[in-house]
């Protein structure tokens, strides 16, 4: 049976709203009840990596990493594209399969980077290196229009790997711009604006997160093994490195602080993996959910704050998903705020459980789990 994720929610606020504001206390969030897989989501086509959602008008866009086609067996097959994007829309079905569509015409969502092995959409060189193009966090939603031109930005390392080995420590960020009108066919478009945004051994700010919020971009950044760090700029400068600010010792400066820089550290505002930031009306709260650093394990941490800037609550798990049987089971966790009505209490996760299939093939699937909070 079908229902509609819109009048679900209704039904939720309307149980869930607390008799009065103080009882909202986001620093310690509780679960109610058990959360709920609620279904698989997946475009039937396709196996796909690490996907994240955004708003994009009145559907969910779905951005996800390598993403492959299957053979008659059902088993993921070559060639690979670096990226992919597809629809859902803001109605789930009862059952198992929740349908993503749109077609990507078998081409990498974000256009690869000039000169990084492009010649094929995988981004693999001939001497079997890879630069894979790989995002994070879904595109950050910056503006949209009352013609319905929604504008969102993605900022993605410039990685070199071999293997899963980073060539480059510390790799110059890609700006990617995407831009949907309603109505159009097809998939938002992606357009490469700056191929090394941030240089190499910069902070790469914006990689792991943002979040908008009263017309400033907030980006969150994480060097390899590193603090996370904030930066922040007016939706309407996101192009405009000049006009960005960095928080450095408890204040906003221009000066972009240098890679390793313990002053602009964060103290708690991730448990030290991927994960999404957003600003959670219900709570008045900004949140970040993700996985902690290392982790192989559908383990879901949270950690609250009042402003970006902290301070932020110790990160604490809340939720536990079943990790896949593949060497690495479980990551790319993820918060999907799009999927709620903005004032709800309520937030639908997803992580990329990993299986092992044929001649130890990665099979992706993205478990969709709805978590209800009690307050
Ligand atoms: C991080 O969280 C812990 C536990 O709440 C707290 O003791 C510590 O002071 C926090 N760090 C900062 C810098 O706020
Ligand atoms: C891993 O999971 C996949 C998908 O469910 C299954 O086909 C495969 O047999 C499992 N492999 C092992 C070793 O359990």
């Amino acid at each position: 049976m079908k229902f509609s994720l819109l009048a679900a929610c209704l039904v939720h606020i309307t149980l869930a709203v607390p008799s009065n504001q103080e009882k909202r206390d986001s620093t310690k969030p509780v679960v109610k009840g058990t959360p709920q897989v609620v279904g698989i989501l997946a475009d039937p086509s396709l196996n796909r990596d690490s996907c994240g959602s955004s708003l994009f008008g009145d559907r969910a866009l779905w951005v996800c990493r390598d993403t492959q086609h299957y053979d008659s067996d059902g088993i993921p097959n070559l060639p690979i594209f670096t990226s992919s994007a597809s629809w859902s829309d803001l109605v789930t079905g009862g059952g198992s399969q929740l349908t993503m569509y749109g077609d990507n015409q078998d081409n990498s969502f974000y256009p690869l980077v000039p000169g990084n092995c492009d010649d094929n959409q995988a981004g693999i060189c001939s001497d079997g290196t890879r630069y894979p193009l790989w995002a994070n966090a879904p595109p950050l939603v910056t503006s949209s229009d009352s013609s319905g031109t929604t504008t969102g930005y993605t900022w993605i390392s410039n990685s070199h790997i071999s293997g899963l080995s980073d060539l480059i420590q510390h790799p110059s960020v890609a700006l990617y711009r995407v831009t949907y009108t309603s109505g159009a066919s097809g998939p938002p478009k992606a357009e490469l604006i700056n191929q090394a945004f941030w240089a190499e051994n910069d902070i790469p700010f914006g990689t792991y997160g943002g979040v908008v919020q009263d017309d400033i971009v907030y980006i969150w950044g994480q060097a390899t093994g590193g603090s996370v760090n904030l930066a922040r700029v007016p939706v309407a400068n996101v192009e405009d490195k000049s006009k960005y600010e960095f928080y450095v010792n408890g204040g906003w400066t221009t000066t972009q602080p240098e890679l390793g820089d313990g002053a602009a550290t964060m103290e708690n505002a991730s448990a030290g993996g991927q994960g999404t930031y957003y600003f959670s009306n219900h709570w008045k709260s900004f949140v970040w959910i993700g996985q902690a650093s290392n982790s192989v394990s559908a383990d879901f941490f949270i950690t609250t704050s009042p402003a970006p800037e902290g301070p932020w609550t110790e990160p604490v798990k809340f939720y536990s998903g079943v990790n896949g049987n593949y060497s690495l089971g479980a990551y790319t966790l993820q918060a999907n705020p799009a999927l709620s009505l903005p004032d709800s209490n309520e937030i639908y996760l997803t992580y990329t459980k990993t299986d092992a299939v044929g001649d130890n093939v990665a099979l992706y699937t993205t478990p969709l789990i709805l978590v209800e909070w009690e307050i």
